[in-house]
């Protein structure tokens, strides 16, 4: 409540925010966790928590009056929708450059996202965390965020043979001829209930078009694996519609955090201000680093260094469509859940998810989300006329990713004799270069912070997210995230701070 002295004050309930909430708690510490979306506990009046990718309600997107759909056109023509302004689960966030979608609620990212638990190779680990003991994270806290977030490959017999998946068989079938490996990805979606789902024996929610906006059963969320645990240690509280907007030092030492009530229009409904004698910033790449430029630039936090801000990236993410050839189908029946991709990164900067394009009827088209390498990096500003901060990304900069994308694409179609779709992001638009799901960086490990999260001129604060992460993860990037976050965290107890 306003007025009250918190031992740890934690901002986010995503990755970073989960995992550091649940070790400092183990370790006896009392954490409040301060989460600006909503709780996503309640069902609506249709018994569900979540809306699917077909019919986007209200709950579909934050604050918003249209859904902003990652593949917004089928045949060229818009599928967006008017939709009732709502503190809903999934934020594009538009800066001049880019849009960046952010899930928004207790569970952060994990709310949203398709759940592909990926950890890098090792052998390009030391481009994404130069400064990181690789042996440590693959011995250590690669295993430890896995087993936490409950990762597992899809049963290989299932995969061969169900009609969900033939999207994804076409893609494997596909990239072998081109010379492509196909790897199998784990997946945090629970694989014994999808095939449940298959045989009518549970609710639906892979089977029946969940993702974006949510998934009702069978993905295991922070809100089933981290969230849950931290809050059976009994020191841990978290307030939803709560953004936190300041923070600065204690006159009596410790740091004053202000933040928002909202209410579900987005509205304030009441400030508070809360003492806490630590602050983890983990509010997601892009909340992490608006909330600490801003406090440097506006003389909350002015010994913040010159590296907060730097370094962001969009994790190389491109998307793009192929038109198979008719006797190709990629199935009226599609789960949402990725489970494989296609691998030249070595050679082509560029590792492509297989992706589903779930709406119920034959499409004939493959989709990919591709991460590249793509090495241009943004930086945030606080921008004193329009009291926001900007992101100096360009769009034209996705050139790049394309290019590397185009290294696997291009050689299917030339095997395959296919073309790229056009109508899926617009009307003749190949690519979808405008947005991204990945974004990293802007309070880089080891350059704004010490080499564990420390902001080192405040004692007491710490950077816990993907801010942390250099603009690419070579693959999706969770697994990264929740690895980084036990690593920091266990030196941060360890030493006392
Ligand atoms: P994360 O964004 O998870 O959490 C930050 C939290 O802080 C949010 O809940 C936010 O609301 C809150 N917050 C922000 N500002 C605040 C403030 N001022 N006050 C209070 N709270 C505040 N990755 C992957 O590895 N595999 C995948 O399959 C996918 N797929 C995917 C699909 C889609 C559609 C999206 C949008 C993203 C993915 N991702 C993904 C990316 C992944 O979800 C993302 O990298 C992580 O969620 C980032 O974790 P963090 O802990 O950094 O922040």
């Amino acid at each position: 409540g306003n007025g009250a002295h918190v031992q740890a004050l934690v901002i986010g309930t995503g990755y970073g925010g989960s995992v550091a909430a649940l070790r400092l708690a183990q370790a006896g510490v009392a954490v409040e966790m301060i989460e600006m979306g909503m709780a996503w506990d309640t069902p609506g009046s249709d018994g569900k928590i979540f809306c699917n990718l077909t019919s986007p309600d209200e709950r579909s997107f934050w604050l918003r009056t249209e859904t902003k759909q990652p593949v917004g056109y089928f045949l060229g023509i818009p599928i967006d929708r008017s939709i009732p302004s709502y503190t809903g689960i999934l934020d594009a966030e538009d800066f001049a450059g880019i849009t960046v979608y952010q899930g928004r609620g207790i569970g952060g990212g994990s709310l949203v996202n398709g759940g592909m638990a990926v950890t890098p190779k090792q052998e390009n680990f030391g481009a994404i965390l130069p400064s990181v003991d690789p042996n440590e994270m693959y011995n250590v806290y690669y295993p430890r965020a896995n087993a936490g977030l409950g990762a597992g490959v899809i049963p290989n017999s299932w995969f061969n043979t169900t009609q969900w998946y033939e999207f994804a068989r076409v893609g494997q079938k596909q990239a072998g001829r081109s010379g492509f490996p196909f790897e199998f990805v784990p997946d945090v979606y629970d694989w014994n209930y999808m095939q449940q789902e298959d045989a009518g024996t549970v609710p639906r929610s892979a089977l029946a078009q969940e993702l974006l906006y949510g998934n009702n059963y069978g993905k295991k969320s922070l809100q089933k694996t981290y969230i849950p645990a931290a809050l059976a240690t009994g020191k841990v509280n978290i307030s939803p519609l709560h953004k936190v907007t300041s923070v600065s030092p204690a006159s009596g030492g410790g740091y004053t955090v202000l933040m928002n009530q909202l209410d579900t229009s987005g509205n304030v409904i009441v400030t508070k201000e809360v003492t806490a004698d630590k602050v983890v910033f983990a509010a997601g790449s892009v909340g992490t680093s608006k909330l600490l430029v801003q406090m440097r630039d506006t003389g909350q936090l002015p010994n913040l260094n010159d590296q907060v801000g730097q370094g962001w990236g969009d994790n190389g993410n491109i998307m793009v469509g192929r038109a198979n050839q008719i006797w190709d189908p990629t199935g009226a029946n599609q789960s949402t859940i990725p489970c494989g991709g296609i691998d030249n990164w070595t050679a082509g900067g560029a590792f492509a998810e297989v992706a589903p394009l779930p709406i119920g009827i034959e499409t004939w088209a493959s989709l990919y989300l591709s991460i590249t390498k793509n090495p241009h990096r943004a930086q945030f500003s606080w921008n004193s006329s329009t009291q926001k901060v900007d992101l100096s990304w360009q769009q034209a900069w996705k050139q790049d990713g394309i290019t590397m994308a185009k290294t696997i694409f291009d050689k299917i179609n030339s095997t395959e004799g296919t073309i790229y779709r056009t109508d899926l992001f617009g009307t003749y638009k190949t690519w979808q270069d405008e947005l991204t799901y990945h974004p990293l960086g802007g309070a880089v490990l080891n350059q704004a912070t010490d080499n564990y999260g420390r902001l080192t001129a405040y004692p007491g604060l710490y950077v816990m997210d993907g801010a942390l992460i250099p603009g690419n993860t070579s693959v999706n990037p969770f697994v990264t995230i929740t690895a980084l976050a036990e690593r920091n965290i266990e030196n941060i107890i360890a030493n006392g701070g």
